[in-house]
């Protein structure tokens, strides 16, 4: 199957809004491999940390994403991933506000974009991906069968990364955690080089009052659809 056949599903749209959820059920549901490419960014942003790279340094950026030793492994059974950088596995650490926000920072930078690019479309293997991030539907994967964008209220989505947070005993305020989404969303939308933004062919689903399980029988819809067509 020559890349362009294999079918990709992109869901884009800013965090908190059960985009990371949707995409790893759908993936399961459709056995689809799993693209979060969000962890990407948080994770050339925890290396640049560690490594003392500045995170406005393009070029010591593209170099550092070039050369990072990733791995995802799927949890067997659930739909969860470890995440792995340098065989130390991180998939806690990348998940912090902090790194949310350096993650946004490097994200902004056209070289890392560029450098990430290659790594993004190799995980295009059939039967087929499914693609979560801001940009799968507008630059890296232009031809997926089907986009859709998820939305959701900025208070709605800061009281999901509320409970998030506080479930797991991570003290945060909810002031806070809407400050931090707003600056992460201007940011996110208002930079140069693939901005966050809905592609023009993609469907907007708003997410505000409506549970998992109904974003994803709104998912399924869309793509028995597509696959009727
Ligand atoms: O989705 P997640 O919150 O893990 O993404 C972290 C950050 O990475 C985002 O705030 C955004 O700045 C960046 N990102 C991006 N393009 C993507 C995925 C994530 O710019 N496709």
């Amino acid at each position: 199957m020559s890349d362009a056949a294999v079918p990709v599903i992109a869901i884009d749209g800013p965090s908190g809004t059960g985009k990371g959820t949707i995409s790893r059920r759908v993936a399961l549901w459709l056995n689809f491999h799993f693209l979060d490419s969000g962890a990407l960014y948080r994770l050339l942003g925890l290396a640049a940390r560690r490594g003392g790279v500045d995170l406005g340094d393009g070029q010591a950026l593209a170099v550092l994403a070039r050369s990072l030793d990733i791995r995802f492994e799927p949890v067997p059974g659930q739909d969860e991933t470890s995440i792995f950088l340098n065989n130390e596995e991180v998939t806690d650490a990348i998940r912090t506000e902090n790194c949310g926000s350096d993650a946004s920072l490097v994200a902004a930078v056209p070289e890392v974009r560029a450098a990430l690019l290659d790594r993004q479309r190799a995980f295009r293997v059939a039967p087929g991906l499914v693609a979560d991030g801001r940009d799968m539907g507008t630059v890296v994967f232009p031809d997926a069968a089907l986009k859709v964008y998820l939305t959701a209220s900025r208070e709605e989505r800061a009281n999901r990364r509320y409970k998030q947070l506080i479930g797991k005993g991570i003290g945060v305020t909810l002031d806070r955690l809407l400050k931090e989404l707003e600056a992460r969303d201007a940011r996110d939308s208002g930079r140069a080089v693939a901005p966050m933004k809905p592609a023009a062919d993609a469907v907007i689903v708003d997410t505000t009052t409506l549970n998992v399980e109904q974003v994803f029988s709104k998912v399924q819809a869309l793509w028995n659809a597509h696959c009727e067509r």
